[in-house]
């Protein structure tokens, strides 16, 4: 642990007046330490956003220079109803990036989870065609010079790499894909426009991957870049997967960034995301309710400086990495793919403060 704390620079602030000291301690940043590398993000909630999660206060203007909302631009946040839109929580969300000086990446416009019910009874392919254009225009067109980054599509591939039958590809056919990049291009031109999804680094997945990204660019539509969203295990990150997506990817001519990691340390019998998916409860399912064990401390420590070191050394492609939370007890993987477990996949504890993680990742930047 002596170690660690090595990386905790303390600066004594000597105030002179009326004789009084005052030491102050400051943590290491990680988008000071990375910011000639990349940008360095985190998802942020609904709750974090009203100022209502004191563990996140200061840790999201200190440590981030990007957010990505973790639900409130989601479809199901701005569609309460055919025709109607709510965008009270997402103006919410912009103006208080702009506040803490934060950029935005846009999550998501079109995915097939999180969609509104009414739009999961559409019949008719012409409405729903009205419910996709309409979509994209209002919200990527009202967000256009405010969001750095769109995550334009989200999760459209299986993990054999073929198409999802999702409601969009069923009503759409596959070219729904490339007219969401073209719509979103035409009210949103300034705006980085990214495929998104878990498990492209995976061979067979990320095949259809660049396939996917291929078509889109032969039809003449721009893409900027392509996320990995990072949902990986410690002890089971895919390094060499990652680095030969990395390269991929780029010889396609785009960027690449990582956007909703994270790495779990909570038994699973299953890789991925696909948030539908469930598991059963089984006696030994929530190991660490109490504390994380220093060996699996150490790990995922471990595993999160070998990462950065590894994004680093290819950091010109890289445009982005986005951690999915603030701290341990923001992460959505305390309630998936089981509700109500203890995990503890990211930098920060469930009090805000730097786990050796953080520590490894600060000190994997001084190279
Ligand atoms: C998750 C959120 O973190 C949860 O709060 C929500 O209940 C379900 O969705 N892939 C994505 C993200 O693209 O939008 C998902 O976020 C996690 C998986």
């Amino acid at each position: 642990m002596n170690k660690l704390f090595s990386f905790f620079i303390t600066a004594a602030l000597i105030s002179g007046c009326a004789g009084t000291r005052q030491i102050r301690s400051v943590t290491a940043s990680l988008k000071d330490m990375y910011k000639n590398d990349f940008l360095i993000g985190a998802a942020v909630s609904w709750q974090q956003v009203e100022g209502k999660d004191p563990a996140a206060f200061n840790l999201i203007s200190r440590q981030f220079n990007t957010i990505t909302p973790e639900n409130i631009m989601k479809e199901e946040e701005l569609r309460p109803a055919w025709g109607e839109y709510d965008f009270s929580r997402a103006d919410r969300f912009i103006d208080f990036a702009k506040a803490h000086h934060l950029q935005v990446n846009g999550h998501t416009l079109i995915w097939h989870s999180q969609m509104p019910a009414f739009a999961r009874s559409i019949e008719s392919v012409d409405s729903f065609r009205t419910f996709f254009t309409d979509h994209i225009r209002k919200v990527a067109g009202r967000y256009s010079g405010k969001v750095q980054s769109w995550d334009v599509v989200n999760e459209a591939l299986n993990e054999d790499g073929t198409l999802r039958k999702s409601p969009f590809l069923n009503k759409l056919g596959d070219n729904y894909i490339a007219d969401a990049f073209k719509l979103t291009n035409e009210v949103s031109p300034g705006t980085d426009l990214y495929y998104n999804d878990y498990n492209n680094e995976q061979p067979e997945k990320r095949a259809g991957c660049i396939a996917l990204i291929k078509k889109i660019q032969q039809a003449g539509v721009r893409i900027d870049g392509v996320g990995i969203q990072g949902h990986w295990h410690v002890g089971k990150v895919p390094f060499k997967e990652i680095e030969e997506s990395i390269l991929e990817y780029a010889a396609l001519g785009i960027k690449v960034a990582i956007t909703e990691l994270d790495i779990e340390v909570l038994p699973r019998n299953f890789t991925g995301a696909e948030v539908s998916q469930q598991m059963k409860t089984e006696t030994n399912s929530n190991p660490y309710v109490k504390e994380l064990p220093e060996t699996v401390q150490k790990q995922i420590a471990d595993d999160y400086g070998r990462l950065f070191k590894l994004l680093l050394k290819h950091k010109d492609k890289i445009a982005r990495v986005t951690f999915w939370g603030v701290h341990d007890g923001q992460s959505w993987l305390n309630d998936w793919p089981i509700p109500g477990r203890t995990n503890y996949p990211l930098l920060f504890d469930r009090n805000g403060k730097p786990k050796p993680a953080f520590y490894s990742v600060i000190a994997a930047s001084k190279r």
